[in-house]
C-alpha cells in the first residue's frame, strides 16, 4: 500500500489517498494508473489538458517519496523541462507498494477541502 500525501499551495494537509497494487494497475487500459487518476478521483479538480506528457497543466511538486514513483514512463523528453522536484501527474505512476512508502504531493493550486 503506497500512501499519497496531498497538500495544497499553502502547505496545508488536504487528505491521504491510499493505493494497492492491485488498484494500481487499470485493467480496461491495460497500464498502471497515473497520479491525475487518483487526484481526480479523489475529487481534486486538476487542471488537465493533453494526458500525455506535453501541456504541463498537471504538474505538481514532490515534497518527499520521489524515488517511489516513475516520473518518465515512456516520456523522456519531457522531464528535460521538469525541475527534479516536480512531476507531471498525468504520466507518473507509482513504481513501489513494498514497505508502506509515502509519497508527498504539493498542489500548484489552493484547494479548501479535505479528501474524504
Ligand atoms: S495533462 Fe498535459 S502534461 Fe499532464
Amino acid at each position: 500500500m503506497t500512501k499519497l500525501e496531498i497538500y495544497s499551495l499553502s502547505n496545508k494537509l488536504i487528505g491521504t489517498i491510499e493505493v494497492s497494487k492491485e488498484e494500481s494497475y487499470n485493467k480496461r487500459l491495460r497500464m498502471d494508473k497515473t497520479l491525475l487518476d487518483y487526484l481526480l478521483v479523489s475529487g481534486i479538480k486538476m487542471p488537465y489538458g493533453c494526458m500525455g506528457g506535453s501541456c504541463g497543466a498537471c504538474i505538481v511538486e514532490i515534497l518527499d517519496g520521489a524515488e517511489f514513483i516513475d516520473r518518465e514512463g515512456s516520456h523522456k523528453i519531457v522531464l528535460k523541462s521538469l525541475a527534479e522536484n516536480e512531476a507531471l501527474t498525468c504520466i507518473t505512476t507509482i513504481k513501489e507498494f513494498d514497505n508502506n512508502p509515502t509519497v508527498k504531493l504539493k498542489l500548484k493550486f489552493e484547494a479548501d477541502f479535505t479528501i474524504k
